[in-house]
């Protein structure tokens, strides 16, 4: 069988054209599997309870005089449900959630983060005045979403 010159041609072009739509496919493929997508710490959001730091959340002093408070969002409330921190430290505030997306804001400051199943974000805040700051969600999350709150104390 004896093929045209055009049709030489379009076979041709046809075949590389193929080649390049594999090799970018196949370059997205191996990128996709070896580099998170933006910037955000990852966790599995089926075992939060089971990853630190939030396999124990709470409240850590650090050795440079800093806090780290560790809480999990969950429908319809927040874990530790209380936490206790001091007046004028620098406090890191890191967050996830183990089932929908929820807010962690704390009223009257500018801590006001989105807290995501698979992603753990942080807001760092130094409470200047002691008192009870009162701690919301902002994301409707469902039935309970109204209630869904939790206090931080900052003491002297
Ligand atoms: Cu959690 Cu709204």
């Amino acid at each position: 069988m004896h093929l045209h010159k055009y049709e030489k041609i379009w076979l041709i072009f046809g075949i590389m054209a193929l080649i390049i739509f594999l090799s970018v496919v196949g370059v997205s493929a191996f990128h996709q599997g070896h580099t998170p997508s933006g910037g955000h710490m990852k966790i599995d959001p089926d075992k939060v309870s089971e990853t630190a730091p939030f396999d124990q959340p709470g409240v850590y002093e650090k050795e440079d005089g800093t806090y780290e408070v560790v809480m999990v969002g969950k429908a319809f409330g927040y874990d530790p449900g209380a936490v206790q921190v001091p007046a004028g430290k620098e406090i890191l505030f890191t967050v996830t959630s183990s089932d929908v997306v929820h807010s962690f804001s704390v009223v009257g400051t500018n801590v006001n983060m989105m807290v995501v199943p698979g992603e753990i974000n942080h807001k760092k805040h130094t409470f200047q005045e002691p008192g009870t700051y009162l701690v919301i969600c902002n994301e409707y999350c469902g039935s309970g979403h109204h209630f869904m709150s939790t206090e931080i104390e900052v003491v002297e």
